[in-house]
């Protein structure tokens, strides 16, 4: 396990520049499985779980190569396997969304079912459901999902609640299927909508991507083809809360304002102001942020990936909030750690009631999921003194050069590794 140590208290201030979207590279990484030739991807973030994807595209048979300027190429000419291996799978759940992809390739697809972030109960039934309806034979048995079907066949498809995940894979899946799929209550995030831009640059027919209803005319093939992936909403969001929590004036180049308007109208009740010039972000906070509610939910509702570094600034905000989370159960599961930092905070259920303290105070603590870990470094920023996250390696595997980013703007931010016993920063 990695640890951040953080003395918290500094303004930030300066200037950074986002990374490209985490969730928009993964789904975009299983895609490419559907072509053959040689595909680009521009502005993809360097992190744990894209690397994840590569070694899966890899054991695949693709060919992956990341260059140093954020760029993967990669090369599904070939697909060797059709088999997505557990230890892989069970790092990141994401890579699941390889089935479809391979299934419409290579008419059969086994695949593990899935692990990732412990944020509660997150099945697959949706996906499963989805390439059922296309026309697969599916098989779970021994932790496996095995599907088959020499050709895809579209279909109609109604996902019980708007999933990210499944709304891509099938989205993905039906591409190449014979007819027109329609998916109906699909989740409308702007990681969907980059998704169909890159699959019709491919050469795919989609309609209605950041709709809840999505048509799909499925095509013979589709064409590699070079992409700029979005930037990342998470990770722009994150550095946002710690500039407001902190007092601070940061601006966040190479961002895409439209993408983050439910979280940014929320920043604003707190008292931040907000600035949005083009692509440039600018977050200033010279006060306490002010409590407010906030309830989770799918896009364009305040997404629940932005529910935990949010917590930690309501936690010293003046009033009491009440945050409600309808996406994940567990998502919750972080409230304990900030509690040893000070923060008077009472979970009922799917509602948080967040008393505003005025302030926090630096202390050991264990990062359990990547916004869980975001939440603690967000507080630690703010709080009295030092604090220990443990368990950062959660954290590493959404934001790229982290601490590169915190030191830019101010922060007192060192890490251990201790693995290699080594000190890699400016040990606060
Ligand atoms: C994606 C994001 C994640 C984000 C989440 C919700 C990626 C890699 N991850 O995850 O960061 O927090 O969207 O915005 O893009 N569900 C089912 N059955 C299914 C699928 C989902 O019941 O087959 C439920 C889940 O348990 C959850 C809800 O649907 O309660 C939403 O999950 P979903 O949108 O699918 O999340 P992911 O795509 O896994």
């Amino acid at each position: 396990m990695n640890t951040l140590y953080v003395t918290g208290g500094s303004r930030l201030e300066g200037t950074i520049t986002a990374s490209g979207s985490k969730n928009g590279t993964l789904a975009i990484m299983a895609a490419a499985l559907l072509a053959k030739g040689r595909t680009v991807l521009t502005n993809i973030p360097r992190i744990g779980d894209i690397y994840t994807m590569v070694d899966m595209l890899r054991a695949l048979g693709a060919q992956c190569e990341i260059n140093g300027s954020n760029t993967v190429a990669i090369d599904a000419s070939e697909l060797t396997s059709a088999e997505a291996p557990y230890d892989l799978v069970k790092r990141m759940r994401a890579s699941f969304t390889v089935l479809g992809p391979l299934l419409a390739r290579k008419g059969y697809a086994k695949v593990a079912m899935p692990g990732g972030c412990d944020i509660g109960a997150r099945p697959i039934d949706f996906h499963v459901k989805g390439i059922q309806a296309l026309g697969a034979y599916v098989n779970t048995e021994h932790g496996f999902v095995e599907a088959e079907a020499d050709q895809l066949i579209g279909a109609e498809v109604y996902l019980d609640f708007p999933s990210a995940g499944a709304t891509q894979h099938i989205m993905t899946a039906a591409c190449l299927a014979r007819g027109v799929t329609t998916i109906q209550n699909a989740a409308m995030e702007p990681e969907i909508v980059d998704l169909a831009d890159y699959l019709t640059a491919m050469g795919a027919r989609i309609d209605g991507a950041g709709t809840p209803t999505i048509r799909v005319e499925g095509v013979e093939e589709l064409r590699a083809v070079e992409h700029e992936v979005i930037p990342d909403r998470m990770e722009v969001g994150t550095y946002a809360v710690a500039a407001a929590i902190t007092q601070g004036d940061v601006r966040i180049e190479r961002v895409a304002p439209k993408h983050l308007e439910p979280f940014l109208s929320k920043l604003r009740d707190t008292g931040a102001v907000i600035s949005v010039d083009d692509s440039t972000l600018r977050i200033r906070a010279n006060s306490r942020p002010v409590a407010t509610d906030i309830v989770t939910m799918p896009h364009p509702g305040f997404p629940t990936d932005m529910q935990q570094p949010f917590v930690a600034m309501l936690s010293i905000a003046e009033g009491t909030s009440v945050v409600t989370e309808n996406v994940y159960e567990r998502r919750f599961r972080y409230i304990s750690e900030l509690q040893r930092m000070g923060a008077d905070i009472k979970q009922d259920g799917r509602s948080a009631v967040v008393k505003g303290v005025e302030r926090l105070s630096g202390a050991p603590v264990t990062a359990t999921d990547l916004r869980a870990g975001a939440a603690l470094v967000v507080a630690a920023l703010a709080a009295e003194g030092k604090s220990e996250i443990i368990g950062i390696e959660h954290v590493d595997r959404g934001y790229e050069c982290l601490e590169e980013k915190l030191t830019l703007l101010g922060a007192k931010v060192g890490r251990v590794d201790h693995e290699r016993k080594g000190i890699t920063l400016c040990l606060a």
